[in-house]
């Protein structure tokens, strides 16, 4: 079943068996819609992905590893436990400057084999594995 709302990440009730794609705000960018995240909405959103992959929850996370020499706080934390992939991607062409340096990665708290091959058939990026 699929529902959707518009409310904070806490707000919502996360059972074990739950899939969580998190594409959140990229608090290391000038995004727009970082207007109302603070660097502390990172570390509050990294408890609370503990609290899911704690109660049984797959928890796929994308982001900025590194934008412009900044680091994600969200990402830093996650890259204790979680699988790192990177993934190949140029901002240049859309970006409003045009000459940033972007480490864009998929940040797994299972191992992709662990979902079989036709989950891996529609993760939404071609995953570049260490
Ligand atoms: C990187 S964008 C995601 C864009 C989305 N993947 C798309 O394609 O439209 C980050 C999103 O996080 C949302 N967001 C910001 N603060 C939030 C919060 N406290 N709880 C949940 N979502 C939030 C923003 O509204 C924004 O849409």
């Amino acid at each position: 079943m699929i529902s959707w709302v518009s409310s904070d990440f806490e707000k919502l009730a996360i059972q074990p068996n739950d899939f969580l794609f998190l594409d959140p705000p990229y608090s290391n960018t000038e995004a727009g819609y970082n207007a109302y995240w603070q660097r502390d909405d990172d570390v509050r959103l990294y408890t609370w992905i503990q609290k899911a992959t704690n109660k049984g929850a797959k928890v796929c996370v994308c982001g900025s590893l590194v934008h412009n020499g900044v680091s994600c706080r969200l990402l830093d934390l996650l890259a204790k436990d979680f699988n790192l992939h990177a993934i190949q991607c140029d901002y240049n062409k859309v970006s409003r400057v045009g000459d940033k340096q972007t480490q864009e990665v998929v940040m797994l708290s299972y191992k992709v084999s662990e979902l079989g091959t036709e989950a891996v058939k529609v993760m939404p990026y071609n995953l570049v594995t260490a």
